[in-house]
């Protein structure tokens, strides 16, 4: 599953879904490291030409990771189309937007692309998350469970915002643009990471000291990223340059005590240290949401004691409710 040398998995449904000529061609697997190409670009995505492959056994359909960004721009195409015309809680709009979210936090932290474009495109995820949210508060954290390219990164960042808009609406923000602000910083928080390389982020050794005072630099890392891209929602820059500030001031990277931490970064900084605790990483074991929960309530000095106690809440209520 997931990416192959040169090439990355598709969402054989979503692909099936688009309308018109194709930006980029579509490829199937012979074997381990072959491929051959099905759908050139021009061609018109076509459901009973792919039958023909699905008959003999084909179940993955592959794009070449030079051609993402034109898979990418397609599936927003498609995305707002479907969003103009149609409620979100229908399966193919579900697909489109989780393809649309797991290929846009794969360019960024595994091909290591990030500009204005995947700006633009993360806001539609986070705008598709909150418009989900209010049509049916359930199916939001549906958006939980990835398929396909699910790097840790990915699987973290989607986890953040998600945690992050549930806990923002918990905490009686009503209004849209908290929403669409903690959705944002939750989805790009960590995007300092990217510039960060590789082999440092694996979990499955003890980082030197260097190598640990190189990741504490993320988030000033990030900022430099976004710095310079025109209309960035400067509330999201704060998020990313404070997420791993701490209440009682032993965060970093300023120390910053209290309530001098924006309050959308308390709130992205426990849907992250949630996430970061219950997303499965490599081989390492999960916590199930209680124990990280329990974890958490623990080290309460770090974070905001009053949206921690709002954080538990949703939990409690979801498991009286089974
Ligand atoms: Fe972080
Ligand atoms: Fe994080």
């Amino acid at each position: 599953m997931g990416a192959i040398g040169e090439y990355s998995e598709i969402n054989i449904e979503n692909f099936l879904s688009m309308q018109g000529e194709l930006p980029f061609a579509v490829y199937i697997r012979l074997s381990d490291n072959k491929f051959t190409k099905i759908f050139h670009q021009g061609d018109i995505p076509d459901r009973s030409r792919f039958q023909t492959y699905a008959e003999k056994g084909v179940k993955e359909l592959f794009i070449h990771k030079l051609e993402r960004r034109e898979y990418i721009a397609a599936t927003e195409r498609l995305v707002k189309k479907i969003l103009a015309t149609q409620p979100l809680t229908d399966e193919i709009a579900k697909t489109a937007v989780e393809e649309l979210t797991e290929q846009t936090l794969f360019e960024i932290y595994e091909d290591r692309i990030f500009d204005e474009h995947s700006v633009r495109r993360a806001q539609t995820i986070v705008k598709a998350y909150v418009d989900t949210l209010k049509a049916n508060p359930k199916s939001l954290a549906s958006f939980l469970n990835l398929s396909r390219n699910e790097t840790y990164p990915c699987r973290h960042g989607i986890a953040t915002a998600v945690f992050s808009i549930l806990l923002a609406r918990a905490a009686d923000n009503e209004n849209d643009k908290t929403l669409n602000v903690v959705g944002l910083g939750g989805l790009l928080h960590d995007v300092g990471m990217s510039l960060i390389p590789k082999d440092i982020d694996d979990v499955n050794r003890k980082l030197t000291r260097e190598e640990w005072a190189k990741v504490k630099q993320h988030p000033q890392l990030g900022v430099g990223m976004i710095q310079d891209m025109k209309g960035f929602p400067e509330e999201v820059k704060l998020i990313i340059a404070q997420h791993h500030e701490r209440w009682d001031g032993s965060g970093y990277p300023l120390g910053l005590k209290g309530p001098a931490i924006f309050y959308p970064a308390r709130i992205v900084a426990i849907a992250d240290s949630f996430s970061a605790l219950t997303t499965r990483r490599g081989g390492r074991a999960l916590y199930n949401p209680e124990d990280a929960l329990a974890m958490l309530t623990t080290e309460q000095g770090k974070f905001d004691s009053q949206l921690l106690k709002v954080f538990c809440g949703i939990f409690s209520k979801r498991s009286q409710a089974a």
